[in-house]
C-alpha cells in the first residue's frame, strides 16, 4: 500500500510494518494508528537497540513516503535544523549588485533616496531564492508528504526543543524575512529518545508518547524471524530464551534486540542448529559489550543454555 489516507485499523497498521519488516506490539501499532488518525507526533522512548528508529523507517517504506531525518545532537542549531541563508549566493548577487550600484542608485536626490532603493534589494537577499532548506523545512516541503525522523533528541540542547514546537502543534514554521511556511501535506513525525535528559513538559504535551522496552519473547523470536531469514524455530526461541535470562543480570549495558539480531546471524553464520554453551562462550562478546558484564555472565552460560534449551523444545 502506499497512499497517504491513515490507515483503517490497527491491524492493518501491524500487517503494514510487517510487510517492511517490523514486528510491531500491540501498544506500537496503536500508537501509529493513532498518531495517523490525530495527526499527532509520536513520542518514542527506550532503551537502544530495540527499534525506535527503525519504526519510522518502516512507517515511510510501507507508505511509499520518504523519511527526512533530523539526528540531533548537541549544539544542534537553527540553522543545521530548519534553514540557512545561502551566503555565498547572496556574496555573488552582492557583487553584480556592486557593478550595477551606479545605475540603481542614478536618479536618487538624497542619501536617504538612495538608502530606501538600497532597501528594496534587501528584501531580494532574503527571498526564499536564498533560502536552503534543511530537515524540518524539507519535511514541511514534500508535496506527497513524509516520515519525519527527530532521532536522539535527548542528545541535543534543551533549546533546541523550542524550536520544534511551532512545528509539531501546527506544521509551520516562521522565518522572520519571509512569514510563514505551513506543510503542504502534513508529515508524520516520529521523534526518539533513549532517555538521557528529561524532555520538556510542552514538547511532550504535543505528542503521543510510546515506550519500547524489551520485546516479549514470542515477539522478539518473530523479530529474528524477520531479520534472520532461514534460522531454525528451535535455535531462534533458544536464543531468545537465553537472552531473556542475561537480561535479568545485573549488567552495565543489557543486549537489546540488535544484539540478539546480531547474535542470531553470527550463530547462523557459525552453522549452530542448538544453543551449546561452548559456542555460547565464544560468541558472548558479540551480546555483551563490555568485559565487566561478560565476566559476570560467563558463569551462568551453561544453566541458561539448559534452561533456553528446555524452552525451546517445549515453550
Ligand atoms: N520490532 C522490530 N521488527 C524488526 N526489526 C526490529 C524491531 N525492533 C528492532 N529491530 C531491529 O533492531 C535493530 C535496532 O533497531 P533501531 O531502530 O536502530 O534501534 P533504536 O533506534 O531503538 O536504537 C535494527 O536492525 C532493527 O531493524
Ligand atoms: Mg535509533
Amino acid at each position: 500500500m502506499s497512499n497517504n489516507l491513515p490507515a483503517v485499523s490497527i491491524e492493518a497498521v501491524t500487517s503494514g510494518l510487517a510487510s517492511a519488516g517490523y514486528i510491531a506490539s500491540p501498544q506500537i501499532a496503536t500508537a501509529v494508528y493513532l498518531a495517523e488518525r490525530i495527526e499527532k507526533p509520536i513520542l518514542v522512548e527506550g532503551p537502544a537497540g530495540v527499534g525506535k528508529t527503525e519504526l519510522a523507517k518502516a512507517l515511510a517504506a510501507w507508505r511509499g513516503l520518504k523519511m527526512i531525518r533530523m539526528q540531533c545532537y548537541e549544539g544542534l542549531d537553527e540553522a543545521k535544523a530548519l534553514y540557512e541563508w545561502k551566503y555565498a549566493k547572496q556574496l555573488l548577487y552582492t557583487q553584480i549588485l556592486k557593478d550595477k550600484l551606479g545605475e540603481v542608485l542614478g536618479g536618487a536626490e538624497t542619501l536617504s533616496a538612495a538608502l530606501d532603493r538600497l532597501h528594496d534589494f534587501g528584501d531580494v537577499f532574503f527571498s526564499k531564492e536564498f533560502v536552503e532548506p534543511r530537515p524540518l523545512l524539507q519535511a514541511l516541503e514534500q508535496a506527497k508528504g513524509c516520515v519525519l525522523l527527530v532521532d536522539e533528541i535527548d542528545k541535543s540542547d534543551a533549546e533546541f526543543e523550542s524550536l520544534l514546537l511551532e512545528i509539531l502543534s501546527d506544521y509551520q514554521i516562521s522565518i522572520p524575512e519571509l512569514g510563514t511556511v505551513a506543510a503542504l501535506v502534513k508529515p508524520t513525525v516520529i521523534l526518539t529518545s533513549n532517555g538521557e535528559r528529561d524532555l520538556s513538559d510542552a514538547l511532550k504535551r504535543r505528542c503521543l508518547h510510546l515506550h519500547i522496552g524489551f520485546p516479549e519473547q514470542k515477539l522478539e523470536e518473530r523479530i529474528v524471524e524477520s531479520r534472520v531469514p532461514g534460522i531454525s524455530q528451535s535455535l531462534r526461541g533458544q536464543i531468545v530464551g537465553f537472552i531473556n535470562q542475561v537480561r535479568a543480570l545485573d549488567l552495565k549495558k543489557l543486549p537489546s534486540v540488535s544484539e540478539t539480531i546480531d547474535w542470531a546471524r553470527v550463530l547462523v553464520l557459525l552453522q549452530s542448529s542448538e544453543l551449546d554453551h561452548e559456542t555460547v562462550k565464544e560468541t558472548l562478546n558479540v551480546l555483551l559489550k563490555y568485559e565487566a558484564d561478560i565476566e559476570t555472565a560467563m558463569p551462568q552460560v551453561t544453566s541458561f543454555v539448559a534452561k533456553a534449551g528446555r524452552q525451546g523444545v517445549f515453550g
